[in-house]
């Protein structure tokens, strides 16, 4: 046995693990966090995926003694993680747009969607399915997979400028939204380049 200290979803743990035991059964069995899943024995489905220190990961293809140290996030984590707390907008959109059928890969791609959205705030279509290829879907056909993804991203753009919006507004100091460039005294007029 190796003892491992490990932050999961905002809580500290400190506990034996067999030095082969794979992160997403500590998860689940030593932690009960059922709500990662195993869809596969492949490495292929992400339905297992969770965040380690911020990342995106397949933790069926973790050890749990590579997470010592770390902090990782589950499903449970995000959003409030308790019944009846706000949901994550990555969630809310999948409810929303019907991202989702039978439920059983929806936890992984909102893991690997809310990391995807960290790395780019308004992906394309493309960039979408580029982001989740290692999250398969036997149900949705991903169609509206990509629509609630780029819905939560349209979302949590708003939210990010409202808050700045808000913080600009509080801050004596901050630069005016608009600029006058007709009336500034620094603008430069372009040369003529001879031949
Ligand atoms: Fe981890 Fe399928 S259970 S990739
Ligand atoms: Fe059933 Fe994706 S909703 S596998």
């Amino acid at each position: 046995m190796t003892q491992i200290n490990v932050r999961v979803d905002g809580a500290s743990y400190e506990d034996d693990v067999e030095p082969r035991t794979l992160l997403v059964h500590y998860l689940r069995e030593q932690l009960g966090k059922v709500g990662t899943v195993v869809g596969c024995d492949t490495s292929n489905c992400g339905a297992c995926t969770v965040h380690l220190d911020g990342q995106a990961v397949k933790s069926c293809t973790v050890l749990a003694v590579q997470a010592d140290g770390c902090q990782v996030t589950t499903i449970e984590g995000v959003g409030g993680g308790e019944p009846g707390s706000a949901l994550h907008p990555v969630q809310r959109a999948f409810r929303e747009m019907h991202g989702l059928q039978c439920g059983f890969c929806t936890p992984g791609m909102i893991m690997a969607s809310i990391d995807l959205l960290a790395e780019n705030p308004d992906p394309s279509d493309e960039e979408v399915r580029e982001g989740i290829e290692g999250n398969l879907c036997r149900c949705t056909g991903y169609q509206n997979i990509v629509r609630a993804v780029r819905h939560a991203a349209a979302e949590m753009r708003g939210q990010a400028a409202a808050a700045s919006d808000g913080n600009a507004a509080d801050d004596p100091q901050a630069a005016p939204a608009e600029v006058d460039t007709a009336a500034s005294e620094h603008v430069v007029e372009p040369v003529a380049v001879q031949a």
